[in-house]
């Protein structure tokens, strides 16, 4: 079994959102059964569970206390993925959810304030030794200070190799429990949310995880650079 975390002190960054869309798509590529986990007290994971009609991602209630308790319970009853969702802010609960955990991915979006606050994120992970990979969402199709993010970024860790872009289908497909995936929307979304559950499941899995593995393991052509897969989603 496996826990990823999400994680970043700045609030909007995008982490119940891809908590909830990656937990979905581990489930549908056959990665569960995965349960999730929302340790922010704003309770908008559990908000979307609960509004969700699928059964599958489980979704766990806990405290911080029973945390570590219930993700052995969740090991033992054959759980293969926990995913965390965590406050917008440093608190204990991070540093302890960052512990309990095997990856923490920090979804950043391409602005200057979410760069800057990437920065007390990942001190938290170094301090505990724990591998991070960053997540640039809300991504505007060419625009340059993406580039500009994915490399200030690439300085302080792993930068997941697909970006996913600002679309009104994140947002609105969660409003009734659901993913991009399961709206059936006709845009990039579903595709840019399989890319970045094949890079985090490779890593986790310890495989080859060099942008252009990732972007093969994600059917893009390998003729593709690194810069093309930037601006490749519209
Ligand atoms: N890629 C995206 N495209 C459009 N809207 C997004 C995207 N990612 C997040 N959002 C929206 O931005 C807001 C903040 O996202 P959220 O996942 O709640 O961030 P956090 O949990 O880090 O505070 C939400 O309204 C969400 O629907
Ligand atoms: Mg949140």
């Amino acid at each position: 079994m496996h826990v990823i975390a999400f994680a970043s002190q700045k609030g909007g960054s995008g982490k119940t959102t891809l908590a909830g869309h990656i937990a979905v798509e581990a489930e549908r590529q056959g990665a569960g059964p995965v349960a999730l986990i929302d340790t922010d007290p704003q309770g908008s994971l559990s908000q979307w569970w609960n509004a969700r009609d699928a059964e599958r991602p489980f979704f766990v209630r806990t405290s911080s206390e029973g945390l570590a308790a219930d993700i052995a319970r969740l090991r033992d009853g054959g759980v293969k993925l926990v995913v965390i969702d965590t406050p917008p802010a440093i608190t204990s609960t991070i540093g302890h959810v960052i512990s309990l955990s095997d990856l923490v991915v920090i979804p950043t979006r391409p602005s200057p304030h979410d760069l800057r606050a990437a920065g007390a994120t990942v001190r938290i992970c170094e301090e505990v030794g724990k591998p991070l990979v960053f997540a640039v969402n809300g991504a505007s199709a060419r625009a340059r200070i993406t580039t500009e993010a994915v490399i200030a970024l690439s300085h302080h860790g792993a930068v997941a190799p697909s970006i996913l872009h600002q679309r009104i289908d994140f947002a609105s497909s969660m409003i009734d429990g659901r993913t991009v995936m399961e709206i059936g929307s006709g845009t990039k979304s579903p595709d840019e949310v399989a890319e970045l559950w094949a890079f985090l499941d490779a890593r986790l899995k310890g495989r080859e995880t060099s942008p252009l593995a990732a972007a093969s393991l994600a059917g893009a052509q390998l003729s593709g650079t690194p810069d093309s897969v930037l601006r490749g989603a519209a």
